[in-house]
């Protein structure tokens, strides 16, 4: 994955402020090992950075987050979230494939506000 700008500690204090119910870690002996940090904008939800540890990949983990994220979605009413992935990162793109997310062909477009 691609760390930017909005992952310094303010910015990710920022969005677990905003979403306190939706930003996710599973522990492992006390250990951080996975997380995903979900954001509902007020019309749908948006899905940033699930991340699982390499020695913990492929144990069941980044399904695990997803479920109970879409979960809390659902708990919260949420209609529809979507989530980001680059192009190269076909290993990423045939996870969500195979645990069931839709690939839609569409231009993301951004403008950068400030560094
Ligand atoms: C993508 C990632 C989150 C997957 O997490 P994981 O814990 O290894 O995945 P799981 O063990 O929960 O796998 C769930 C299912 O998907 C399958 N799967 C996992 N990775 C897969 C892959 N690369 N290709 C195809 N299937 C895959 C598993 O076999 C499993 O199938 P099953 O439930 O039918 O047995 C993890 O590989 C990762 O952290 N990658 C690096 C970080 C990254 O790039 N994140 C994306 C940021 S946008």
């Amino acid at each position: 994955m691609t760390l930017g700008i909005s992952d310094t500690i303010p910015e990710l204090k920022r969005m677990l402020a905003l979403n306190p119910d939706t930003c996710l870690v599973l522990e492992h002996n006390g250990r951080v090992v996975a997380g995903v940090m979900g954001g509902f904008d007020g019309r749908r939800g948006l899905v940033h950075h699930l991340s699982v540890a390499p020695e913990f990949q492929r144990c069941g983990y980044g399904r695990a987050l997803m479920e109970e994220l879409e979960t809390r979605f659902r708990g919260m009413n949420v209609v529809k979230y979507s989530l980001w992935i680059e192009p190269r990162n076909q290993s990423v793109i045939d996870f969500y494939n195979h645990i069931g997310y839709e690939l839609r062909d569409l231009i993301t477009f951004s403008k950068t506000l400030r560094q």
